[in-house]
């Protein structure tokens, strides 16, 4: 059997209490991604996901369903009984698997999302240089309170001598300025040997994962501390506040980064721009913009205020004027938007195509050039290029049961005001008189028209008003 050098486990098993919520704390969201995810994503760059075990316990199988597709290894603790029994099941599934421990275990918190994979391994390596049973990362924050503090031998020492919660410090200890981060590496023998001896006699009635520090310092084995100026990337999310103040933090992060490459974007803390969103060079973000889930945004592109944008590709030189909506939608090269479009799922807009003020698309194939610039609705829709569609144009594309297709050639012109019932084919080159309505397949180049012949009658208006004056008494 191979020994792994080192495993990773990530305790996600708590509820998460203080959040008030009745989502399991791990699968909220920071930058757009589950808190679990972002901790999982780092430790995957230091160790391979099959020596990674993440504890699972309240809500189980939704946070498994969460984070299945990363491969991770899944550990269950049915009843939550603190982080110190949490890492007694890792033990326990190790033995209960015939699995080989590994030589050291790395423990990540579930609810502590910007650890980097820069500081996992430099905790790994500080402990090995340091031949430590036990390290702990720590930071020193404005303000410590609500965490477990790290009590040094000396202040200058590595050498730690126990780690005391919140609720367990006294007096004097009230300003202690070190906090534990949740996340340490250990000699995974002389972790294992200490946990079955953890007692619940705390404020907490649990078994804490943090007394196995002094247990090992009593018993004369080698605790340090490695304290990092990161302060962020350990910060954790107990309470939405401190959720929303990382969430924050991360989306700054991620829009310096885009900004780093080229990317313009005004007062980037009005925009909200999620972990995975890429942008090219020389795109300019406006304030006030939201970028969100896996959208990508090609260079020379302009996104003007208060449009959200969600998992949409638009190529380059794209313009999105104010106030844009688009959902699962792809954008030709130089394509105009907005202001005020609606492009709902599997809307794919064509190259230099125009999709104007109060158009929404849904399901929708928009061709090269072609034009749709008011108050239109276009769902169900294959348009061919260079076609105009005149203002207020719809498609009429449900029947009550069932959605039926449009399907309108190339230079095709659509007159304003015209209703196309589908199912209808609009031949190349035909034209569609204004306020038509469409029920038959217009063939190519012909000249359809749908609506009542006008009538005028001369000289009606004089003879109303006279009818209509007041009598003269
Ligand atoms: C813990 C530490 C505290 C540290 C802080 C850093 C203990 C006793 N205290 O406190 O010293 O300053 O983290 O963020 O460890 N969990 C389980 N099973 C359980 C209980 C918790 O998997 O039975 C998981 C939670 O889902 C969470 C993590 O462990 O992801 C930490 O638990 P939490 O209750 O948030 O601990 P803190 O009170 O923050
Ligand atoms: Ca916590």
């Amino acid at each position: 059997m191979n020994t792994p050098t080192f495993a990773i486990a990530i305790m996600a098993a708590g509820k998460g209490t203080r959040l008030k919520s009745k989502r399991p704390k791990v699968l909220h969201e920071i930058g757009g991604k589950a808190l679990l995810l972002h901790v999982i994503a780092a430790a995957r760059q230091v160790v391979p996901e099959e020596n990674i075990y993440v504890i699972v316990g309240h809500e189980a199988e939704k946070v498994k369903a969460a984070a299945a597709h990363t491969g991770v290894q899944f550990v269950l603790q049915a009843e939550q009984r603190g982080t110190g029994h949490a890492i007694q099941c890792v033990k326990a599934h190790f033995a209960s698997n015939g699995l080989a421990a590994p030589e050291d275990l790395l423990v990540l918190s579930g609810d502590v999302p910007l650890i980097t994979p820069e500081l996992i391994s430099g905790i790994r390596n500080f402990h090995l240089a340091e031949q430590a049973a036990m390290t702990i990362l720590t930071a020193v924050p404005p303000d410590p309170t609500g965490y477990g503090r790290v009590l040094r031998k000396t202040p200058d020492s590595p050498e730690v001598t126990a780690i005391v919660e919140q609720k367990s410090l006294a007096a004097e200890q009230l300003s202690a300025p070190e906090i534990n981060s949740g996340i340490y590496a250990f000699r995974t023998a002389a972790l294992f040997a200490h946990l079955d001896l953890l007692k619940t006699d705390n404020p907490h009635g649990e078994y804490y994962l943090t007394d196995v520090a002094a247990m090992l310092v009593s018993d004369g084995a080698r605790v340090v501390a490695l304290s990092t100026a990161n302060l962020q990337e350990v910060l954790g999310a107990n309470t939405i506040t401190e959720m929303m103040e990382l969430d924050a933090a991360l989306r700054l992060k991620t829009a310096r980064k885009l900004m780093a490459q080229g990317v313009t974007i005004f007062r980037p803390e009005t925009c909200t721009i999620d972990a995975e969103v890429t942008v090219e060079a020389d795109t300019v973000i406006e304030p006030f913009v939201q970028l969100l889930g896996a959208t990508r945004i090609g260079a020379d592109c302009r996104i003007r205020s208060y449009s959200v944008i969600q998992d949409s590709k638009l190529e380059d030189g794209v313009l999105v004027r104010h106030g844009c909506v688009l959902d699962n939608a792809s954008i030709g090269e130089g394509a105009l938007l907005g202001p005020y479009a609606h492009l709902r799922p599997e809307s794919e807009i064509g190259e230099g195509a125009h999709i104007g003020n109060f158009v929404e698309t849904k399901n929708a194939r928009i061709g090269k050039g072609s034009k749709a610039n008011h108050l239109t609705y276009l769902g169900n829709a294959e348009i061919g290029s260079g076609v105009n569609i005149g203002a207020g144009v719809i498609t009429c594309n449900y029947d009550g049961v069932h959605k039926h297709k449009t399907t309108i050639g190339d230079r095709v012109f659509v007159g304003s005001d015209s209703t196309l019932v589908a199912p209808v084919t609009l031949a190349d080159g035909s034209y569609v008189a204004a306020a038509s309505c469409i029920t038959e397949d217009v063939p190519a180049g012909a000249l359809a028209l749908g609506r009542a012949r006008q009538v005028t009658k001369e000289d009606w208006a004089g003879s109303r008003r006279e009818k209509q004056a007041p009598r003269k008494s």
